[in-house]
């Protein structure tokens, strides 16, 4: 990662700190668990991206700070719930124990439901931000995390263990379950920043692109890395006989459509004259990853 993209990885991760409750009387380990959770590693690719985005398209880093602290709050949420027992059942994360492993499962489930309440409330009051924009923003988030995103990929995901999806079933589920939040990043960045209707299209399709071209990068390198590298449990797929991409079409097949669908979402960028933008190298480093 070059120096700038290190820095806006820096500032990210100082602003959810200040976010995040230090201590409380009568919460804790919760938000203790929630500091863990939320601070404890990862790559933050959304925030990065959503700040990116608004930068890119002439929109301040002030005014995308917050609301990408609110996006990885619910992308936090989400890893802590779906490595519990009744999800992935999966005892890593980021290197270390995954919440419900240090925490215990009910403080885990907590621990997700309280990341999740925070990234709205941060995001109610962002500043720099006029009421409108706000309140687009939460009905944004709020659509992209649920049933008809996120959460709505995730249950497909526990419903499809074991079945063999076809290809425009697998691309549906991964569009739910991890294209949504980085879609609503490039949306809320390009939102903030003021973007007009042709842009945020192209924009879209360009994140949808991105988004899918993320989650078959995640299912080879499930197959592909150790825990070690990864962070997080290898193999973790073929135990839960989840229906993945490399499952679909092997391997090789998956690294291949992987790196075309990037292609085709950088000939996005480039349209709109961003191909040497810092989406444009965040969006490489996302697909072109090793953990
Ligand atoms: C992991 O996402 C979950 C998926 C949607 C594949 P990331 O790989 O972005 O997770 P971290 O936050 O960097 O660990
Ligand atoms: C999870 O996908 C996506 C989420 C919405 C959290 P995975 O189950 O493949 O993510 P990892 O591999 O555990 O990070
Ligand atoms: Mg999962
Ligand atoms: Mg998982
Ligand atoms: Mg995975």
């Amino acid at each position: 990662m070059n120096a700038e993209l290190t820095e806006l990885k820096e500032t990210i991760e100082t602003a959810l700190d200040q976010h995040l409750p230090a201590d409380s009387p009568i919460a804790r380990p919760l938000t203790d668990a929630m500091r863990y959770a939320a601070l404890g590693g990862g790559k933050r690719l959304r925030p990065m991206m959503l700040c990116a985005t608004c930068t890119a398209l002439g929109g301040t880093l002030r005014s995308a700070l917050t609301p990408a602290c609110a996006l990885e709050f619910v992308h936090a949420y989400s890893l802590v719930h779906d490595d519990l027992p009744c999800m992935d059942d999966d005892d890593l994360r980021h290197g270390h124990p995954s919440c419900h492993k240090a925490y215990g499962e009910a403080t885990a489930v907590l621990t997700g439901d309280a990341l999740l309440t925070t990234a709205f409330e941060v995001l109610a009051g962002a500043p720099g931000l006029t009421a409108e924009t706000r309140v687009r923003l939460v009905q944004l988030l709020a659509a992209a995390a649920g049933w008809g995103g996120m959460v709505g990929g995730q249950h497909f995901d526990l419903m499809a263990e074991g079945g063999n999806l076809d290809l425009n079933d697998l691309q549906a589920l991964h569009a739910a379950k991890t294209g949504a939040l980085i879609r609503v990043a490039i949306q809320g960045g390009g939102l903030i920043a003021g973007a007009d209707d042709g842009e945020l299209t192209l924009l879209d399709r360009f994140a949808g692109k991105l988004g899918l071209a993320f989650q078959v990068v995640d299912d080879v390198l499930d197959v592909t890395r150790s825990s070690k590298e990864l962070g997080k449990p290898a193999n973790s797929d073929i135990e839960a006989d989840k229906s993945t991409f490399v499952a679909l079409m092997g391997i090789n097949e998956a690294t291949s459509f992987a790196g075309a669908l990037l292609d085709e979402a950088l000939d996005m960028l480039k349209s709109i004259g961003l191909e040497h933008s810092q989406l444009a190298q965040i969006a490489v480093m996302a697909v072109r990853r090793t953990f």
